[in-house]
């Protein structure tokens, strides 16, 4: 077919190995949680199209807000002018994130809001007159996959091929029960060693290391040991932020304040590509000066885009409505019926829930390599019956729309385990 030759002699998909992947397929329209493809066939997207969609596709108040505003202003630059949409967006994000939380700066998507983070965690020691050169993030972490975002990422498979070309960073395990202590003691070795401008996290869960949780409790106590040590600290929330866990920011379980915070995916509900960087005022003023070199020399010809920041207005007032609410809450519950079911079921090692997120690890005989083929097998099995789901290695995970149906949350659940049955 014409159609299918054109995508596969002239585009390039992420993560693909191209000579041995499955063509892939073509979605033709959305509906909630719903997809489908040219052919007809009904797909439940499980994981919220690598958890951007939290609201479901093709949401109609999303799409008129953003109609009337390009209909209005669908761009203008940031440098120089400003606009209502942005404006109006930080009075109502502001509110929602840590006390400390009081400027916000604009990029496209994650790996550029952890990239700005990174900037502005060497450029605020050095404006202050220190050069840093290190930063500290924990093993198998992944914040994208820019330059400065894949140096503070920690699963090889995505960033072997440019070691040596990477930024200097010590990994230290992540908080998990029993490895409090290890954590802690190898993140006050590298602050007492090295010249550390930052501490970067996934606050709470390690999204694509295949959803490893950790408390509240053990990342204060690392935040606070970096704050002791006047070292910056780096909550990407690009993956938690918007309801993923619960509350609105996985930072809302924390006493501790992170100094920045990385957004974006749910930020705009899957509609426009944008990302937020926020931070402190303490780390504003310190770009704060007469002196034109002490600014932040970074920006995007999209930043700020106003079309983007009333999608991401009208994706927060969505998230804070009731009924919104109320479908976090109906998520976290079956996925509780569904852990006190099969929590002891003989194929399953451990069974991880945080908000809507739901992590299946698997036993395993061997090692399971990120694509490796039980991965693999499981994800066509999943896809032959209309489910996307994407398995890390052992873990399957579930991370649905907001406003997934019950039906379809079972039709997940029902098909999770045939698929355990039938390949563990
Ligand atoms: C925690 C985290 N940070 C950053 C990123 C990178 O975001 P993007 O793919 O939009 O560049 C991701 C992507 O999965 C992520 O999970």
């Amino acid at each position: 077919m014409i159609f299918h030759d054109i995508d596969k002699n002239h585009l390039w998909h992420p993560y693909t190995q191209h000579k041995t992947a499955e063509p892939p397929i073509c979605i033709v329209r959305g509906k909630g949680a719903l997809l489908w493809d040219k052919a007809g066939k009904e797909y439940i997207d499980a994981i919220a199209s690598w958890w951007v969609n939290p609201f479901g596709h093709a949401n109609e108040y999303l799409a008129t807000r953003i109609h009337e505003q390009l209909l209005t202003l669908e761009h203008v630059l940031f440098g120089g002018f400003t606009h209502t949409p942005a404006i109006k967006l930080a009075k109502k994000l502001l509110p929602l994130l840590p006390d400390n939380q009081q400027r916000l700066f604009f990029s496209d998507n994650g790996s550029t809001a952890v990239e700005v983070a990174i900037k502005m965690a060497f450029q605020y020691h050095l404006n202050k007159g220190q050069k840093k050169r290190v930063l500290i993030a924990f093993e198998e972490a992944f914040h994208g996959d820019t330059f400065g975002a894949m140096a503070v990422s920690g699963i090889g498979l995505f960033t072997q091929a440019f070691d040596g070309n990477l930024l200097n960073v010590v990994r230290i395990p992540i908080p998990k029960k029993g490895k409090e202590d290890e954590s802690i003691q190898k993140l006050a070795a590298a602050l007492a060693a090295k010249d550390v401008a930052a501490f970067i996290f996934e606050p709470l869960v390690q999204g694509a290391a295949g959803m490893q949780m950790y408390a509240p409790e053990a990342l204060n106590k690392l935040i606070a040991v970096c704050k002791s040590h006047r070292v910056l600290t780096i909550a990407d929330e690009v993956m938690t932020g918007f309801g993923k866990t619960g509350k609105n920011f996985a930072c809302g379980y924390l006493t501790e304040q992170p100094d920045i915070i990385c957004l974006s995916k749910a930020l705009t509900g899957g509609t426009v590509p944008m990302a937020i960087t926020s931070t402190s005022e303490q780390v504003f003023e310190a770009f704060y000066d007469d002196d034109l070199n002490k600014a932040l020399f970074h920006g995007h010809s999209f930043t700020a885009n106003p079309t983007g920041c009333v999608a991401a207005l009208a994706s927060i007032e969505l998230l804070l409505s009731a009924p919104m609410q109320q479908n976090i809450v109906r998520i976290n519950t079956a996925h509780h019926t569904f852990k006190q079911t099969y929590n002891s079921h003989p194929k399953i090692a451990e069974l991880r829930i945080l908000g809507v997120i739901m992590a299946i690890e698997l036993k395993t005989e061997e090692e399971n390599s990120y694509y490796g083929e039980l991965r693999n097998n499981l994800y066509q099995f999943f896809i032959d019956n209309g489910i996307i789901l994407r398995p890390i290695g052992n873990v399957i995970y579930i991370l649905p729309p907001y406003v997934i149906t019950n039906k379809s949350l079972k039709k997940i659940y029902d098909t999770v385990i045939l698929a355990i049955e039938k390949f563990v």
